[in-house]
C-alpha cells in the first residue's frame, strides 16, 4: 500500500463527511483537510470585521488579512483550524457561522483563495478531503470519490445531537431550517455549485453505522490504492 492517492468526499450538510473522512484519513495514516472549516473561518472574520458581501474590493482587502493554518490538536488528536494565529476550530461551529457560511462561500474570491490552499494541500497526495466541490472543482482527477447522502430527518438528529454533546442551545427546527437553507444555497451557487462529479461513488449512510460506512469506504480505497479499481 505504497501508492498515495487523493480522496475526495462531498456532498450535503451533515451527512458525517468529515466523520468518515477522519476515520479514513486515521487508518490510511493520511491528511484530513476540513475544506467547510476554511470556508467558516473567513465567515467568522467577515462577521467580526463587518465585510459587506456585494463589495469586491473590500472582500479583496479583507482577504488579504487572512490567514489560515491547520494545525494539531495535542488533546484531541484532530487538525485544528487557526485564523490569523487564533484556534478558531470550536468558534466556528456555532450556530451564527452556519447562517452565513454559505453565502460567503459563493463569493468568488473567497473560492478562489480556499482552492489554492486546498490545491497547495494535495500536492503530494495522501490526503483526505471533504467538501462540496472537491471531486468536481478542486481535484477533479482525484483517485477516489465519494459522494454522501442522507435521509433530512436523519442529518437533522445527527446535527442535533452533535451540538447538544458540545452544549450549544439550539432547536430541532433552527438545525432543520439551516440545513435545508444550506443545501440550497450550495447547490444552487453560479460558482462550483454542489454537485455529484460522474465519476464519484455515492454513499447513502442513512441505515450505516460509523463502523460500516468506514469499512465500505475503506475497502474502496484500499482496492484503488491496490490498482483493483481505476
Ligand atoms: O462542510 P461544512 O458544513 O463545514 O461547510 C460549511 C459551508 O462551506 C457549506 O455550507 C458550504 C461551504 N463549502 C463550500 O462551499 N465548499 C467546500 N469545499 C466546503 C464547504
Amino acid at each position: 500500500m505504497n501508492r498515495k492517492i487523493i480522496i475526495a468526499i462531498d456532498g450535503y450538510s451533515a451527512c458525517g463527511k468529515s466523520t468518515l473522512a477522519r476515520q479514513l484519513a486515521k487508518s490510511l495514516h493520511y491528511t484530513y483537510v476540513d475544506s467547510g472549516a476554511m470556508y467558516r473561518a473567513i465567515t467568522l472574520y467577515f462577521i467580526r470585521h463587518q465585510i459587506s458581501y456585494n463589495e469586491a474590493n473590500h472582500i479583496s482587502v479583507a482577504l488579504q488579512g487572512i490567514s489560515l493554518e491547520f494545525r494539531q490538536n495535542e488533546n484531541t488528536g484532530n487538525s485544528d483550524i487557526w485564523l490569523n494565529g487564533e484556534n478558531v476550530e470550536k468558534r466556528i461551529r456555532e450556530i451564527d457561522i452556519a447562517e452565513k457560511v454559505s453565502e460567503v462561500a459563493a463569493i468568488p474570491q473567497v473560492r478562489k483563495l480556499a482552492e489554492k490552499c486546498q490545491r497547495d494541500m494535495g500536492k503530494n497526495k495522501g490526503i483526505v478531503m471533504d467538501g462540496r466541490d472537491i471531486g468536481t472543482v478542486v481535484f477533479p482527477h482525484a483517485e477516489l470519490k465519494l459522494f454522501m447522502t442522507a435521509d433530512m430527518a436523519t442529518r437533522v438528529q445527527r446535527r442535533y445531537e452533535e451540538m447538544k454533546e458540545k452544549k450549544g442551545n439550539v432547536s430541532l427546527e433552527e438545525i432543520r431550517k439551516n440545513i435545508e437553507e444550506r443545501d440550497y444555497l450550495d447547490t444552487h451557487r453560479k460558482i462550483s455549485p454542489l454537485k455529484q462529479a460522474s465519476d464519484a461513488i455515492l454513499l447513502d449512510n442513512t441505515h450505516l453505522t460509523k463502523e460500516e460506512q468506514l469499512d465500505f469506504a475503506l475497502a474502496l480505497a484500499k482496492k484503488v490504492i491496490d490498482g483493483i479499481l481505476t
